[in-house]
């Protein structure tokens, strides 16, 4: 029997930055060859510039490697165009940073509801309201919905921020340094959260951190050093 295509394949992936003149590009990732299946959650750790944002930026389609292949789903990212890469991050991607980048002026609801806005059918639906609804009373905030993010704590700002990345129901979501800007106790919650939600809502998890306690919730634990990734202390228990 075949092993099932990954959700996520890397193969041999590079990527370069260019310096200034005659200085040489800065090489980030090296060789780097990955395959996440679906469902699964995995913490990428490593040094603040181990490359950690730029490997995840490139998962999520938000740029391309120097060298190597990049396949979501069964696909080779390589061949989409500008156009039809956009529309793989908004129908099958989510995205949490560790900023919440909230519209400010919009409420709570409105702000979740912003991804689906894109959808050709001309967005929110009364099927993706009902489901924004539905997903924030499941993260605590069913009370909230009219509020604006200025009214809402950091912790609660970043779950509005989840809800708003798994609003399309993603195969795929990405956290960049979700809990970096949250005290100790609401970045234990939202860690928690992420879990309980990649199971529930059986969306693939890859969280980049450089919190011990967040990366060992996870299922797996990769390393990034030198620009190479490495299996790091595996999985919890
Ligand atoms: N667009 C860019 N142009 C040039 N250098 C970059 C760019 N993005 C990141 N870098 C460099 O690549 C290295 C890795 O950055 P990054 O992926 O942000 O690291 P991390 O997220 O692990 O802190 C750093 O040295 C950073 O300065
Ligand atoms: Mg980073």
């Amino acid at each position: 029997m075949a092993t099932p295509e990954p959700l996520l394949r890397l193969v041999r992936v590079s990527k370069q930055f260019d310096t200034a003149e005659g200085a040489g590009a800065l090489a980030v990732l090296r060789d780097i060859t990955l395959e996440i299946a679906a469902g699964e959650s995995v913490a990428v750790v490593g040094p603040s510039g181990s490359g950690k944002s730029t490997l995840l930026n490139l998962m999520g389609a938000l740029d391309r490697p120097t060298s190597g292949e990049v396949w979501l789903g069964g696909q080779d990212l390589q061949d989409l165009g500008e156009h039809a890469l956009a529309a793989v991050r908004n129908r099958q991607l989510g995205f949490v940073f560790q900023s919440h980048h909230l519209l400010p002026h919009c409420t709570v609801l409105e702000n979740v509801l912003v991804p689906t806005l894109a959808h050709p059918d001309g967005g929110a639906g009364r099927e993706a309201e009902e489901r924004g609804r539905l997903l924030l009373e499941r993260v605590g905030l069913g009370r909230r919905l009219g509020h604006r993010p200025g009214q809402l704590s950091g912790g609660e700002r970043q779950r509005v921020a989840v809800v708003r990345a798994l609003i399309n129901r993603p195969k795929l979501l990405l956290a960049d340094e979700p809990t970096g800007a949250l005290d100790r106790g609401s970045a234990a919650e939202l860690g928690r959260l992420l879990v309980e939600l990649n199971r529930e809502q059986a969306v693939t998890l890859v969280v980049v951190t450089h919190a011990p306690d967040l990366a060992r919730q996870m299922g797996r634990v990769l390393e990034l050093r030198d620009g190479r990734l490495t299996d790091g202390e595996g999985p919890r228990g």
